[in-house]
């Protein structure tokens, strides 16, 4: 079974097959992820709110990160593993964006890592390339922002806004991005971003003509004690199935009902 590579996303963006890309923290997720051939496993700094509890994603420290992409990295045999760079581990110095990105390859087994930002940075997208290491550039709402932006909301409503996107969507193709994710931009606009670029554009709320796919696992499984955006489309509700067959050990467990002798050893004759 083949390593999906950013070689073989390009061959999916010229063939029109889509691409799919899902967030993993764990090795249990990573592995059922990759069996179900999803192409690209992001460990999003979103492990942040999603399961450390974090109000949002800017305490999460490189350590973090590497603890969970090893996890991950250890379950996927066939995806694409994407580390994502959190808040301040790129944006200080070039220098320090290129020892953070390559410990994501070198300690944790990634094959790629993710940054947020447009032609602000573009010069740190080509640095990494230039060392060997691919970059996933996102676009749009851009969380490690959420500050600045006011707030999670969409992006890229009004002409000025549009232009500036694609502007920077192709100031981080011309620096060397292998893909492109935009989240929470108007259909139409990720629509354009995606006819301009010859690298593939990877939405989440960003409509059907992006070249892929993408969520938060947690949410498309039910599986999120937070309030999930429009964008999500959620296939199963496994917050309540847990807390059904939770609710059932506790109640079996008060009745005497469990453990039953089935589930008893003997004593050795
Ligand atoms: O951190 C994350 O999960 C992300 C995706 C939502 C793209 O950045």
């Amino acid at each position: 079974m083949a390593r999906v590579t950013t070689a073989s996303l390009q061959e999916m963006k010229a063939k029109g097959e889509k691409i799919t890309l899902l967030t993993a923290y764990d090795y249990p997720m990573a592995r059922l992820l990759d069996e179900a051939g999803i192409d690209i496993l992001l460990v999003g700094d979103s492990v942040g709110n999603v399961v450390l509890g974090y109000e949002n994603t800017l305490p999460v420290t490189m350590d973090e990160m590497i603890h969970h992409t090893k996890a991950v990295a250890r379950g996927a045999k066939r995806a694409l593993v994407v580390g994502d760079m959190p808040f301040l581990s790129y944006q200080i110095s070039i220098s320090e964006a290129v020892r953070n990105g390559g410990r994501f390859l070198q300690e944790a087994g990634a094959q790629a890592v993710k940054l947020e930002g447009g032609k602000e940075r573009a010069e740190t997208v080509q640095a990494l390339v230039e060392t060997g290491i691919p970059v996933l550039g996102h676009l749009g709402l851009t969380p490690q922002s959420v500050h600045q932006l006011g707030g999670y909301r969409v992006q890229g409503r009004n002409e000025e806004a549009a232009r500036r996107l694609i502007e920077d969507a192709l100031a981080l193709e011309e620096a060397g991005i292998f893909a492109l994710v935009l989240e929470c931009i108007p259909a139409k606009l990720a629509a354009e971003v995606t006819s301009r670029l010859r690298v593939p554009t990877l939405g989440i709320g960003a409509g059907p003509a992006c070249d892929g796919q993408v969520l938060v696992t947690h949410d498309l499984l039910g599986f999120t004690v937070r309030k999930v955006p429009k964008f999500v489309k959620r296939y199963v509700n496994l917050y309540e199935e847990i807390l059904n067959a939770v609710g059932s050990f506790r109640a079996e467990v008060k009745e005497r009902k469990f453990p039953a002798p089935e589930h008893c050893y003997d004593f050795p004759e």
